[in-house]
């Protein structure tokens, strides 16, 4: 079995990214051939800052591999380091349709919060369905945020094997319920363009500052504290052991604690379940030369893995 996502590297790692994507990958490299690349390809379009995006990007690796990402298991690699990711992409836009991609609620987002409506962004999900299909991927683990992306590469993968016989395999999305969503410092989802993100290995007063900053109402500290919603309860299941998270489910109900120390309790919750990868994330911080060895490493795996898919692409479609 092969395993696929990436990342874009628009920003440091949050806990949405972690839980939703990076911690079911990691899972994930023991089951099967698994690659994983950040995304700097689609990050161009909307950073502009050339020193932010290679900062980012390495710090992303760093991550990954702090968390546990083995490169001896999987691949992790950039996306630009594969120079048949654009090819493809373009032979994959000459078979979507407009509607398919106009009908993306990712592109629609990003146009209500003000970006610039480019053709890069516009074409965005044909270029992750040449991230998808390049490899030949059966299983692509990712937030719910990805799912109609994902619904459009298997589209677009069975427009190719109808006009041209079986080129792409169809990849299934892995989506677990425990990963919809994970909210942000405001309740909505957490994500980078809504300014409500915690980061992996925040400082400890930065930390601080995000948590006990966390949204809240106005609920009297003795009354009963509403589930539904709350972004506090919303994290703490994820770090928590189940006891602990029952524990603070069964004092929002009764009432009596306030949010100051349910914060706290959560405070301590992800800085314990982070504390072994931060350790781990010094270490592999420490030697730059290492980090840039794995992902030229993961690049050239990941590029014998797309050969023989885009040669049987190309002579199909006439290009040889
Ligand atoms: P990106 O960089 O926005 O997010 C990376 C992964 O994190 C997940 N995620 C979340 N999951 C749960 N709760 C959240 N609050 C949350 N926020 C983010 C995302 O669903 C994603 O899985 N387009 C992709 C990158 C990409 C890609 C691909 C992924 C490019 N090509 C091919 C898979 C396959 C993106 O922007 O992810």
């Amino acid at each position: 079995m092969r395993i696929l996502s990436g990342i874009q590297p628009t920003g440091l790692p949050h806990l949405g990214n972690y839980f939703g994507m990076m911690k079911p990958a990691i899972e994930l490299q023991q089951k099967g051939e698994a690659l994983y690349f950040i995304a700097d390809l689609h990050a161009l379009t909307t950073v502009r800052d050339p020193e932010a995006l290679r900062r980012n990007s390495r710090e992303i690796a760093i991550d990954f591999l702090a968390c546990g990402l083995d490169p001896a298991r999987a691949c992790l690699f950039r996306q630009s380091d594969i120079t048949c990711i654009p090819e493809l992409s373009w032979i994959l836009s000459t078979v979507t349709p407009m509607g398919l991609l106009e009908r993306c609620h990712s592109y629609k987002d990003k146009l209500a919060k003000g970006l610039h409506a480019s053709l890069g962004l516009f074409s965005y999900p044909v270029l992750m369905a040449a991230d998808i299909l390049a490899y030949d991927s059966d299983l692509v683990p990712v937030g719910k945020d990805q799912k109609q992306h994902l619904e459009v590469t298997r589209d677009i993968a069975v427009k190719i094997n109808e006009l041209y016989g079986d080129i792409f395999k169809l990849p299934e999305p892995m989506i677990r319920d425990e990963s919809a969503a994970i909210p942000g410092t405001d309740g909505a989802k957490m994500s980078k363009s809504y300014g409500n993100t915690i980061e992996l290995f925040m400082e400890d007063s930065p930390l601080k500052k995000k948590v006990m900053a966390i949204q809240t109402d106005s609920t009297p500290v003795e009354s009963p504290k509403p589930l539904d919603g709350s972004p506090i309860l919303g994290i703490y299941r994820h770090v928590a052991s189940s006891s602990d998270y029952t524990a603070m489910e069964e004092a929002f109900r009764t009432g009596g604690t306030g949010y100051g120390d349910f914060k706290k309790r959560l405070l301590e919750g992800v800085r314990d379940y982070f504390a072994p990868m931060r350790a781990e994330r010094q270490r592999i911080a420490s030697d730059p030369g290492e980090v840039e060895r794995i992902l030229s490493n993961g690049a050239e795996k990941a590029t014998a893995f797309a050969t023989p898919v885009m040669d049987r692409l190309r002579k199909a479609i006439g290009l040889r």
